[in-house]
């Protein structure tokens, strides 16, 4: 899969796609991740990137030229030929495991991270085919956003973790929060693992598990209750919970 990223700020992705899954990724050739600097697409003697807004008000926006320039330049000037075009931005549809799994589905993404006030308006109405937000909050810049996106989106191809199937049991992934995971020493200042762990009883750990994450997904984020996909042995837990509960408050899991 390859990434192109473009952006004013292309030293800010080095460090993060040097190391862990995203270096090897790269390594073993099942990503390609390709930064841009927009000002090296500003044609004036100043190289200038942003310019104040007509009309007035504070702030900064990027110019049309250096964007469409850098994007046509490295994608060529058919956009039939490249895959989306997404601008990082507060603005956008907000990103989400799913989105993040629709996206893994293209052979290549075209990032654009925004910056300063805002982006030209042309560029969004004529260039981007999509745009997306991390979240209710806003960041300086869409770069960190390239990045979370990124992230996500890789760590879902095929091969890209080392545990087969790894991806699979996320949180989201099943519709649920996972549960509590614990590794040695069985024992740690007197806080024991969960006996069913230390059981070697295949079926009532993955029963154990599945409970836990079906708890934990109820004390933090009910609302993911009503989309998860749940059988009748998980509607039954539920329904022993809430009776739980009701009586006795509920626990910290
Ligand atoms: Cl994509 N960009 C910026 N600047 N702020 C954000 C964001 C993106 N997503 C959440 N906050």
């Amino acid at each position: 899969m390859h990434f192109n990223i473009f952006t004013l700020f292309p030293e800010m992705f080095g460090c993060y796609f040097g190391a862990s899954i995203l270096e090897r990724v790269q390594a073993m050739g099942l990503v390609e991740l390709a930064v841009h600097d927009i000002r090296d697409f500003a044609h004036d003697r100043h190289r200038v990137t942003d310019e104040p807004p007509y009309g007035g008000g504070g702030g900064m926006v990027l110019k049309p030229e250096p964007i469409f320039r850098a994007v046509e330049a490295v994608t060529g000037a058919d956009p039939a030929r490249r895959g989306p075009v997404i601008l990082l931005t507060p603005q956008g549809r907000q990103f989400t495991q799913s989105v993040a799994q629709e996206l893994a589905g293209y052979e290549q993404l075209n990032l654009i991270a925004g910056r300063y006030e805002g982006v030209d308006e042309r560029v969004r109405a004529h260039l981007v085919t999509d745009e997306l937000s991390i979240g209710d909050y806003v960041l300086t810049g869409g770069e960190l956003a390239a990045m979370v996106v990124i992230d996500a989106i890789v760590r879902l191809l095929p091969g890209a973790l080392g545990a087969e199937g790894a991806a699979e049991s996320d949180s989201y992934a099943t519709g649920l929060l996972e549960g509590p995971h614990y590794t040695r020493p069985a024992i740690y200042r007197g806080w024991q693992v969960p006996a069913v762990l230390r059981s070697g009883h295949a079926a009532n750990i993955a029963r154990w598990r599945r409970e836990q994450a079906l708890r934990r997904t109820w004390n933090r984020r009910p609302e993911l209750l009503l989309t998860a996909p749940l059988d009748e042995e998980d509607r039954f837990f539920l329904g022993r919970l809430a009776e739980e509960i009701g009586g006795a408050g509920a626990d910290s899991s």
